[in-house]
């Protein structure tokens, strides 16, 4: 095929054919999304990868026989043909319904040789032969592919679709050797040095989308946080390409560390494309409030909302003595006592993301416990607290406030409570204890999907509800990216 008929046959692939969204049911509620703007990026760090990868190859030795008149019959070699420049002088991507088409032309290469040759004629009684170096100049290469991805049990495959390459004009300077030598160099080898090229090139190019496919297939289908919890990272149906973005869906739920089962009852409607409010950023992910409700779900299945309180910044507090003037039946009863605060939550704490930030609702029991007498009272709480999350590198970290509580007696053994003025007392433990100890917590953050070797970054928070969306470039550290992986790109 003619070089430009088959770039202009890769991109008749960009044209829309119909508009069919497939959707085989599965919901992911982790979205992503790349924009032309990460396309570009991604390209150009692909052309700088597949240039520095060419470059120093060598192409296999080149030999070929022939009759020279007044020569004889000579035998000339080359060989050592090596890379020793590539520039590209243009390139494009661009994503259709059908795949992603990447095209980069007016490319040249440089390449070294050696050359020498050997003849032999019945006239002379000895053979003759030299031998020297050439230099050979590429020029109008032109690569094309394209490309899909497609979902295999919830890794993502990257297939090759299509293919091209087309090499332009070839310029051979030889040092040394006779005239005849030169023209007989470019008759024979300009074919098969453009040949060479093509299938070196090529078969590294192939070779490159293949070690990407399998670095995509090895991502992590989870990742651990902590000792409870997993995030599922599995990709869910196949990504979805548009005319300006690559979008694609992962199943983002939580799941106890040794649970398999797989969390039930989480629904979520589709979410609006590619926007970050007017920002043009290279990455969109999205999270669904259900991620928080499935991690909730699993850290208050898992028991690890529960805390024994002995000791506080405020030590007096813990006695009954602090508390002689509030609950004094208390003090009467077992004066002078240290007391420990049994503190769970009833109920999975409930998110929501609304326009603004995360709000949640939070059920909490204080259980009363007096050195020597035992449990005496419970005190249950209804906390309703919001929650705003920012990107602190790869982490999404929160912090809390408290909106609004209210506390009322669940049971007692010392007879009624002051309700009022203990729970004055309680927002004061609050906002001094709980709730600094809870944003510790918090901004030790929860990972984001994550890609080796890319840092966040300008990352903005947004929230629409029922989803926090992050949009963000990213920059990419080859040398963090060598540090990680015993395997290289390309
Ligand atoms: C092969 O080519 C490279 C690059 O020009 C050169 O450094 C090297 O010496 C050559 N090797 C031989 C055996 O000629
Ligand atoms: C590079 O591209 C420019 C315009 O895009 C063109 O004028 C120029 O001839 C090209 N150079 C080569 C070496 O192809
Ligand atoms: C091969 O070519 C390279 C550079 O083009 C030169 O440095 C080297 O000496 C040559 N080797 C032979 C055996 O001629
Ligand atoms: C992308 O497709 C949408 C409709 O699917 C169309 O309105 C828009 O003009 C297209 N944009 C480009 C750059 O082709
Ligand atoms: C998970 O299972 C492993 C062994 O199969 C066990 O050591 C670990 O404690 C379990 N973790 C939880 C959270 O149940
Ligand atoms: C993780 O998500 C994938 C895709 O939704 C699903 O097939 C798989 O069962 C999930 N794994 C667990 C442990 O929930
Ligand atoms: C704390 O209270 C919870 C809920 O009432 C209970 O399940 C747990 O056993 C108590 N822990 C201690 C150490 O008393």
């Amino acid at each position: 095929m003619a070089p430009n008929m088959f770039f202009v046959s890769l991109l008749l692939l960009l044209i829309p054919a119909s508009v069919s969204f497939q959707l085989n049911g599965e919901e992911g509620f982790i979205s992503g999304a790349i924009s032309e703007k990460g396309l570009d990026y991604a390209k150009d760090l692909l052309i700088h990868e597949a240039m520095s990868t060419i470059l120093s190859l060598q192409l296999p030795q080149i030999e070929k026989t022939a009759r020279v008149r007044l020569v004889g019959k000579c035998k000339i070699v080359l060989s050592n043909i090596t890379f020793v420049g590539v520039n590209i002088n243009s390139s494009y991507v661009k994503t259709g319904e059908k795949g992603i088409v990447l095209i980069a032309s007016g490319g040249t290469a440089y390449l070294s040789m050696n050359w020498s040759y050997s003849c032999s004629t019945w006239l002379l009684p000895v053979s003759i032969s030299d031998q020297g170096d050439a230099f050979v100049k590429v020029k109008g290469t032109q690569v094309g592919l394209t490309l899909n991805f497609e979902n295999q049990e919830g890794s993502l495959k990257l297939i090759l679709l299509d293919y091209g390459f087309y090499v332009g004009n070839l310029f051979i300077k030889l040092n040394g050797g006779a005239s005849w030598l030169y023209q007989r160099v470019v008759d024979l080898f300009e074919g098969r040095i453009a040949s060479a090229v093509e299938d070196t090139v090529s078969g590294k190019i192939r070779e490159g989308i293949s070690k990407l496919s399998s670095l995509l297939q090895s991502l992590p289908k989870e990742i651990s946080l902590g000792k409870t919890a997993v995030l599922n990272v599995s990709f869910v149906n196949n990504p979805v390409l548009t005319n300006s973005s690559i979008e694609f869906e992962i199943n983002g739920l939580v799941t106890g560390k040794n649970e398999t089962l797989v969390p039930q009852g989480y629904h979520r409607e589709p979410e609006a494309s590619f926007s970050c409010g007017g920002l043009s950023n290279m990455i969109k992910i999205s999270l669904h409030e259900d991620v928080l409700n499935s991690a909730s779900l699993v850290y208050f299945n898992a028991g690890s909302m529960q805390w024994i309180v002995d000791k506080l910044p405020d030590q007096a507090l813990l006695n009954t003595a602090a508390w002689r003037f509030i609950v004094p039946q208390l003090y009467r009863r077992f004066p002078n006592k240290d007391m420990e605060l049994n503190i769970s939550v009833s109920s999975p704490p409930i998110v929501q993301v609304t326009n603004q930030n995360i709000d949640a609702t939070i059920h909490i029991d204080i259980i009363v416990d007096v050195e020597d007498a035992g449990e005496v009272a419970c005190i249950s709480m209804e906390i309703s607290a919001s929650c705003s999350a920012e990107i602190l590198q790869n982490n999404v970290a929160g912090n809390l406030r408290l909106n609004d509580f209210s506390t009322y007696l669940k049971w007692t053994k010392i007879g009624p409570l002051h309700m009022h003025l203990i729970q004055l007392t309680i927002s004061a433990i609050l906002r001094t204890t709980v709730l600094p100890f809870v944003n510790f917590l918090l901004r030790q953050g929860i990972p984001l999907p994550y890609f080796y070797g890319f840092a966040v970054q300008n990352a903005h928070t947004m929230y629409n509800a029922p989803w926090i969306t992050v949009c963000s470039d990213i920059s990419f550290s080859r040398n963090y990216y060598l540090s990680q992986l015993p395997i290289f790109v390309l």
